[in-house]
């Protein structure tokens, strides 16, 4: 088989790697790609927010499948743009992608299918901010109601930055507050047959013990030692089969990767956001521990017959990444600093550097973009991936790098309390 990604970061090296790995691909191709996926995949230029111009690629290269990894591209109907040239594609139609790129659209598939998640009002006047910030109290949730790139939402116990961040987006919707640990729940759905993968956790704040503002996602780990068992089982029948059967009823199937993310809160699981593609970083731990071959199952997703492919099996042990992020992220980031350890990184035993924000400057690797490198590591158990995975740290520099010490370090330790 052929395959051809789209998109250029760690969501996308990771699977063009796990694609290379799969003795039933014959060429990789990635577009437009970045110097980590030159290594597994021949790259090519293309405006990947371009439908017409990635079916054309498509169709130069005759590829089989075409993976499509960020939302903006899905939001903007290069799944269909791709399918319409009569290639089989990855990832949900510009329509059904609305459950990512509309929260107000999110909320209204959940309580038509009953799925439960907070409680939430869609505000678009000052007064009605106000409104809701009274009805749900303090810490306070606002989530700009548009693609954000995981940045649009805001939780704050200070009611004047909750009012801010809600006169800076046009809509918003504010929401109750979920308390206990969050879980990305990915989903492989081809529109009626859903396939959940291990569950994975991220850590969206910039610096240690969560502190700081929100970003992409500075690490992920999987599989969460402290999950309660029956938790896929129940996801599965309560969010992911019933949001899938009520895009179906509404004759926008959703086919591709459902990202559920969840709270496991007092009152019982509830959807925080769903995605419509695989998360990132937790993508990358998840391609690492992933047996099967990952090939069958995006086509199976791709072309309704997902049922006819196995169902995804993982391998042993725990891993996890660690994003190292440019100076200034996430308020800016710094393009150019060379990055230097890499080749010391990837002879570590289990670990492997996942690029993202990079590009090449002659001999040089350097950096290009907030979230630049995830240093991905697999271990008999979390706490030697993770000693893994921060060797790995170890041995990488460039001017102004940063990285949470702090990815799984609760987990491994035993210290997430349902
Ligand atoms: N891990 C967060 C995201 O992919 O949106």
């Amino acid at each position: 088989m052929k395959t051809l990604v789209i998109g250029t970061g760690g969501r996308e090296h990771a699977l063009a790697r796990a694609l290379s790995l799969d003795p039933g691909v014959a060429e990789v191709h990635a577009a437009p790609g970045n110097p980590g996926i030159a290594d597994v995949a021949a790259l090519h230029e293309v405006d990947p927010l371009d439908p017409a111009a990635v079916a054309a690629l498509a169709q130069r290269l005759a590829v089989d499948l075409v993976v499509v990894g960020p939302e903006a591209p899905l939001v903007a109907g290069v799944a269909d743009a791709v399918r319409e040239a009569g290639i089989a594609c990855f990832g949900p139609s510009g329509e059904a992608a609305r459950l990512e790129g509309s929260k107000a659209f999110a909320k209204d598939v959940m309580a038509a299918a009953g799925v439960p998640t907070a409680e939430a009002r869609v505000c678009t006047t000052p007064a009605e901010v106000e409104a809701a910030l009274d009805a749900f109290g303090a810490p306070y949730v606002v989530k700009d109601d548009g693609l954000a790139a995981g940045k649009g939402v805001v939780v704050t116990v200070d009611r004047q930055e909750a009012v801010d961040h809600a006169a800076g987006c046009e809509r918003v919707v504010i929401e109750d507050y979920l308390d206990g640990p969050e879980v990305s729940l990915f989903a492989l759905t081809d529109g009626a047959t859903v396939y959940p993968l291990q569950p994975a956790q991220d850590f969206k704040r910039i610096f240690d013990g969560d502190e700081g503002p929100n970003t992409g996602g500075m690490g992920a780990y999987t599989p969460l030692p402290w999950a309660p068992a029956g938790l896929v089982d129940e996801v599965l029948r309560d969010v992911l089969q019933p949001t899938v059967d009520e895009m179906a009823r509404r004759g926008t199937p959703f086919a591709g990767l459902l990202y559920a993310g969840l709270a496991l809160t007092s009152r019982g699981t509830r959807v925080v956001e769903f995605n419509a593609r695989f998360g990132d970083p937790e993508t990358q731990p998840l391609m690492a521990l992933l047996d099967s071959p990952l090939s069958p199952l995006l086509l199976g997703a791709a072309t309704g017959t997902l049922a006819e492919v196995p169902p995804p099996v993982w391998k042993d042990g725990s891993a996890l990444a660690v994003v190292l992020a440019s100076k200034g992220y996430p308020e800016t980031s710094s393009s150019g600093d060379v990055i230097s350890g890499l080749a010391e990184a990837e002879a570590l035993d289990g670990v492997h550097v996942v690029h993202a924000g990079t590009a090449r400057d002659g001999a040089d690797v350097v950096t290009a973009g907030g979230r630049v490198l995830a240093v991905t590591a697999v271990g008999a158990d979390l706490s030697l991936a993770r000693a893994a995975a921060y060797a790995g740290v170890a041995e990488i520099d460039f001017d102004g790098a940063q990285h949470r010490t702090d990815i799984a370090l609760a987990a491994a330790q035993g210290e997430i309390a349902l």
